[in-house]
């Protein structure tokens, strides 16, 4: 039997950040209504292109786990905020790291890692690959609307990625829950896509939309019932679990999650203090810090759930294996970056105007 193990990860954080205190220099909020409703303090905005952020994640990735990108079988890059549609930009990574095998793009947005490591974990058990990258990237900054406080405070740039590998030891990714609801399309959307009218201006004034007490309730649901079901699926229970990666899109709804699912806070990893809801690299973003920080131990069960536009949800229960530490490190890095958040989005802010 083979068993689909995590053996690599990395992140690639843009340097400039966005405090809330910055968003208040020009809409009207205050770090006092954004951090108590949300754990947010600030978000970092990237001066590059998503799929530059994905490749450097990529390569600590990589060279945590010891290979080389020549290696790997198949690249799942999972973004809703892709430098190009056509073609894909898991392309681009694969040409930045020297890799020859399948790569795509998926969109479940906010879900998007966890259904990438479903379909990566399918494609090691089944013996189709042996390697599989899976990338979470977003450039949500590119989709803020900075006159609508509501959604602009919430959202930053950043991506993730984890190497994964087929393994005779017992572990891995013991199984994974994923659904989605099309009654909630509309509650969170960004109309982007063939549907605008591309010789009408005003239909360029795209952002992110939504129904923020809708999506709250749904969100709970979502994660706390597809958590419940691979749990049971693996044959184990809530106090088996060791700690939670949720999906960082609002700390309180980290905390009722939990709550609901009677798992001690603690077990929670929160980190959207310091990046904001980056979609679907807020899994893998949290992944390295928890194991930078020395939270993730050897043997540990851990469970990540998530929820996003569709409205998608996923779960996903790990048994994490010996190795907490990378084999090896790289010195990738994005190229500098001389501006402030607030200046790379002055033009954007110019754009949109007044605070509707
Ligand atoms: C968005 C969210 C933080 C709002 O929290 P909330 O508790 O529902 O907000 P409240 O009802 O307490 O506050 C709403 C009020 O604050 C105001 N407000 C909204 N954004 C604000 C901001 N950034 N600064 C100051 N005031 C703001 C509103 O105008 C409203 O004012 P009103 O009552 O006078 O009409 C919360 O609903 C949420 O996180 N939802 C999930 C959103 C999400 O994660 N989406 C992405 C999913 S992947």
């Amino acid at each position: 039997m083979q068993y689909a193990t995590i053996t690599g990860w990395g992140k690639c954080v843009p340097p400039a950040t966005l405090s809330n205190d910055d968003l208040a220099t020009f809409m009207e909020t205050s770090d006092e209504w954004i951090k108590p409703r949300t754990g947010i303090s600030r978000r970092h905005i990237s001066h590059v292109a998503t799929s530059e952020m994905a490749s450097v994640a990529a390569k600590h990735a990589l060279a945590a786990a010891g290979i080389d990108g020549s290696e790997l079988d198949m690249i799942i890059l999972a973004t809703a905020s892709p430098d190009t549609l056509i073609p894909n930009i898991a392309s681009t990574v694969q040409a930045n790291i020297g890799a020859h095998c399948a790569a795509f793009d998926i969109n479940a947005a906010c879900s998007g890692f966890l259904y990438g490591m479903g379909l990566a974990t399918a494609q090691i058990k089944s013996g189709q690959c042996k390697k599989v990258l899976v990338v979470g990237a977003e450039r949500l900054s590119f989709y803020i609307d900075w006159s609508r406080r509501e959604t602009a405070v919430l959202f930053g740039d950043g991506a993730g990625a984890v190497v994964l590998e087929a393994s005779d030891v017992a572990g891995g990714v013991l199984g994974y829950e994923m659904s989605n609801d099309p009654a909630g399309r509309e509650i969170l959307k960004a109309s982007f896509g063939t549907s605008m009218d591309r010789y009408d201006a005003e239909s360029l004034h795209f952002y992110i939309q939504f129904d923020g007490k809708e999506i709250f309730k749904r969100a709970i649901h979502g994660m706390s019932s597809l958590s419940s079901k691979v749990l049971e699926k693996c044959g184990l229970d809530k106090d088996d679990v060791d700690l939670v990666i949720p999906h960082q899109a609002n700390e309180r709804i980290i905390d009722t999650l939990v709550h609901k699912m009677k798992i001690p806070a603690e077990k929670a990893f929160v980190n959207i203090e310091e990046y904001g809801n980056t979609s679907a690299a807020t899994i893998p973003i949290a992944i390295c810090d928890a194991l930078a920080k020395g939270v993730i131990q050897p043997g540990q069960h851990i469970l990540s759930c998530a929820f996003g536009a569709g409205l998608t949800s996923a779960a996903l229960l790990v048994k994490w294996g010996d190795r907490v530490t990378p084999l090896a490190t790289s010195d990738a890095a994005l190229p500098p970056c001389d501006e402030t958040g607030l200046q790379l989005i002055e033009k954007a802010v110019k754009f949109f105007g007044p605070q509707r």
